[in-house]
């Protein structure tokens, strides 16, 4: 065969040329269609009140346990790198059949927010409304007869939101999926004369895997059964977005979609879906697998988070809670 079977010949003319566009990082960076920025991150905080120093959670290198004292060493560090607002997870010293420790006046959530509030008081404060951290069976609902009491718990979640509204939390963030959650917060939140605080509700959240990392890092793994019987069975695209739709209709101001990297279609659906912000939890295990395949050498952790966040925004987020927005701001800062 001779070589000229191959010649393109001379008179080519390509009516779209892409790669026109693509020559110059200059061009690039002017025709992104998604722009990833520290000001679209939430940073989600562990405060353990048994702690004097800060722990690092051995599956999620880089996060760690903080006591009281260490918080305000991390609160300068996120401020400074333009992160406007964290979320605040608890460890309390003591765990209870009804997590009485999620509501008290003097809970380490509370403690931790009225310290935010002192030391930063720019950073927007959202806190998790949930009871898995201090119940002594890890679950996210008050237990009858084995089973996780739907309308009991209300109340409990009610007077946890009332008690970090009360600390000063700007938003609060029921994760629990218990059905009603959100109308009785709200109602318990006016009542108190908390008009002005603001729910983020955990609307389509799935039973995942993916939150291994997290209940390690927590102590709130569940001590028989799982969460299937509250938390959402990840197929199921449409009841997630009635889920949503009705967290609207209860009053939520913010809705979610957690986790956010197996449920980019879900995420897309909301979006186009619904007009209120909408949120996208990066959760635990996705990053856990990032960094763990990057110690290893096996892929380029920093490269892999960006384009996974940019893919998190690309899908319709407006706010990506995840455990790399203080590196992700950082390497923004460079490759901008
Ligand atoms: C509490 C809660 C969980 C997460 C956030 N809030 C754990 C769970 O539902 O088991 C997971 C967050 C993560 O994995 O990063 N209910």
């Amino acid at each position: 065969m001779t070589s000229e079977l191959y010649e393109v010949p001379e008179k080519i003319r390509l009516t779209n040329r892409f790669r026109r566009l693509r020559e110059q990082g200059s061009l690039r960076t002017l025709l992104k269609e998604t722009r990833l920025s520290s000001s679209d991150f939430m940073y989600p905080i562990f405060v353990d009140q048994r702690l004097s120093v800060r722990e690092e959670i051995p599956s999620m290198p880089g996060i760690y346990r903080l006591s009281l004292s260490e918080l305000d060493k991390e609160l300068a560090e996120v401020a400074g790198l333009k992160i406007p607002a964290v979320l605040v997870f608890g460890l309390p010293n003591r765990k209870d059949s009804s997590g009485s420790e999620a509501y008290a006046t003097d809970g380490i959530v509370q403690q931790a927010v009225r310290a935010i509030k002192k030391s930063a008081p720019q950073l927007v404060v959202a806190t998790d409304v949930c009871l898995c951290q201090y119940t002594d069976h890890g679950h996210c609902g008050v237990i009858r007869n084995r089973r996780i009491d739907n309308d009991e718990t209300l109340e409990l979640l009610s007077r946890i939101a009332v008690s970090q509204a009360e600390a000063g939390a700007d938003i609060v963030g029921p994760s629990a999926m218990m059905d009603g959650q959100v109308q009785a917060i709200r109602e318990a939140l006016d009542r108190r004369g908390f008009q002005e605080t603001a729910i983020m509700a955990y609307s389509a959240k799935f039973a995942s895997a993916f939150y291994g990392p997290f209940r390690e890092a927590a102590e709130s793994s569940p001590l028989w059964g799982d969460r299937r019987s509250y938390q959402m069975d990840p197929p199921n695209r449409r009841e997630a977005m009635r889920e949503i739709e009705v967290d609207i209709r209860e009053g939520a101001d913010i809705v979610m979609v957690k986790p956010a990297l197996s449920y980019l279609d879900v995420i897309r659906d909301a979006r186009n879906r619904f007009r209120h912000p909408l949120a996208a939890y990066n959760v635990s295990g996705e990053y856990a697998m990032i960094k763990a395949a990057g110690k290893n050498g096996w892929l380029d952790d920093k490269q892999v988070a960006l384009e996974t966040l940019t893919a998190i925004k690309r899908a319709g987020a407006n706010i990506i809670i995840t455990y790399f927005a203080k590196d992700a701001a950082k390497w923004l800062r460079e490759v901008n």
